[in-house]
């Protein structure tokens, strides 16, 4: 039985940032929707005692079970996409800064390299921070896809579908990439899905 994620704050948090507005829409109307989705396209059917990656990983390139993955996939990314942002700033901490720096020389180059790769995924998609193998890498999937289904675990994820800051941002993602880069990571999910590995 799955549940549609609970925000860890209030929907007014980013406000200067991420308005209220677009939370409104982001997590009450699109990631519900994805979750409505998914409750009805799995209902009465082996998938619906399935964990969500087991139904992301089950449904994955399975041309009937197309829908079911996008949707699945959606929620997944979503939750991961809420839980990557925080309205707490805090510094990465000196673990996670000289982890980052073995695989990207410096935070900043890690930062410019995960701005770029966002900017850069043309039309709907996200950009991921995730371990393959022993290296942290920034990529970016298109549309629902994520990394579950590409042996890469998630350690953080930026949402550029255009829902995620038409509304604040009109057609500057990079503006809103800026933002969320400098002010709303969630150092400490990046850090605690590192070493839960
Ligand atoms: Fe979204």
């Amino acid at each position: 039985m799955l549940n549609f994620f609970q925000l860890p704050y209030e929907k007014n948090v980013f406000e200067g940032y991420l308005s209220s507005e677009t939370l409104d829409f982001h997590y009450g109307k699109h990631h519900r929707a994805y979750f409505d989705n998914l409750v009805k396209l799995i209902d009465k059917t082996d998938l619906e005692k399935m964990t969500l990656e087991e139904i992301i990983r089950e449904s994955f390139n399975q041309p009937n079970l197309k829908l079911v993955f996008n949707n699945a996939a959606q929620v997944f990314n979503h939750n991961f996409y809420w839980n990557s942002l925080t309205p707490n700033k805090k510094d990465p901490s000196d673990f996670l800064i000289s982890r980052i720096e073995k695989d990207f020389d410096s935070m900043d180059l890690f930062k410019e390299k995960l701005k770029n790769k966002a900017l850069a995924q043309f039309g709907s998609g996200w950009a991921w921070v995730v371990l393959e193998g022993e290296k942290i890498r920034v990529i970016s999937t298109s549309n629902a896809n994520n990394p579950l289904t590409q042996n890469q675990i998630p350690l953080i994820c930026l949402d550029v579908w255009e829902h995620a800051y038409y509304i604040d941002y009109r057609n500057k993602r990079g503006d809103y990439l800026d933002n969320l880069i400098e002010n709303l990571i969630n150092w400490d999910f990046f850090e605690n899905n590192l070493k839960s590995i």
